[in-house]
């Protein structure tokens, strides 16, 4: 039996909003939060908005987390955010390894492995992110991409640190591009995804890991998406830049949530 977890949806603002932009879309998401009881809300704005959203978010359960780390704690490291530097913020989670990190700034599974091993040294939940290129998923090469990036880039993590672990499946060519996977394509990759987990830390802990969708996720695919056995929530990225929009997917996943109940 598997028993559908409460939705978690992040909101990833990418390099978007000024503090006074911040400050507007986030309250207008604590406040619907009242209605929204059943998720797991993180809101995850660039550095320099986290402390004002914090400030705004104050004993709300809207959560906060940042968009990339270094993994050093502190140093000569110009231009790098350790994560002492998130926690001490107010972070929660931090995402780790976005495709965009990796094809703009150069990261890989082994930068995105030390990264998780920084963030839970200062007790931060890693969002760690994976997916295939569209000549991957072509080449019928999504399922060994996928599974060396688990291998690779949790490689080392005990049964416990993975306890601690966000998994954001974001198949790259539906990143930006309106072209969401289909229910079913995004359902075949988590399962597998589970499968492996299950492989590596048991069935008990992947059966409790929490794997999210990313992906061009919009209002009107939310529902049909968390109906999946295995979609536990949503990593947004353009959807969340209003909040009626990140609002609405937010309810839609918590429709289909209470349909499973
Ligand atoms: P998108 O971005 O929702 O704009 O496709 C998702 C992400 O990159 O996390």
């Amino acid at each position: 039996m598997h028993h559908k977890k409460p939705p978690f949806v992040a909101g990833n603002w990418k390099m978007h909003m000024t503090i006074q932009e911040a400050k507007l879309l986030a309250a207008a998401i604590i406040q619907a939060r009242l209605e929204l009881s059943e998720a797991e809300i993180v809101l995850i704005p660039p550095f320099t908005a986290l402390r004002s959203v914090k400030k705004l978010a104050g004993e709300s359960p809207v959560q906060l987390g940042a968009q990339n780390l270094f993994w050093e704690e502190q140093g000569a490291y110009t231009g790098e955010i350790s994560a002492p530097m998130l926690k001490n913020v107010g972070c929660r989670y931090v995402v780790i390894g976005h495709s965009e990190r990796r094809q703009y700034f150069g990261e890989t599974d082994a930068t995105v492995n030390k990264k998780i091993a920084g963030a839970l040294n200062s007790k931060l939940n890693p969002i760690v992110c994976m997916g295939e290129t569209l000549e991957e998923r072509e080449a019928g090469k999504t399922m060994p991409r996928v599974e060396s990036q688990i291998q690779a880039g949790l490689a080392g993590l005990t049964p416990e640190q993975f306890r601690e672990i966000i998994i954001a499946y974001e198949p790259i060519w539906a990143i930006g591009t309106g072209k969401t996977a289909t229910p079913g394509q995004a359902e075949e990759v988590h399962a597998f995804i589970r499968e492996k987990l299950a492989e590596i830390y048991g069935k008990e802990a992947a059966f409790c890991a929490i794997i999210i969708y990313g992906g061009s996720v919009k209002p009107a695919n939310s529902y049909s998406l968390f109906r999946e056995k295995n979609i536990d929530g949503f990593l947004v990225g353009g959807a969340s830049l209003e909040a009626d929009s990140f609002i609405q997917i937010i309810k839609e996943a918590i429709r289909a949530y209470k349909e499973e109940q």
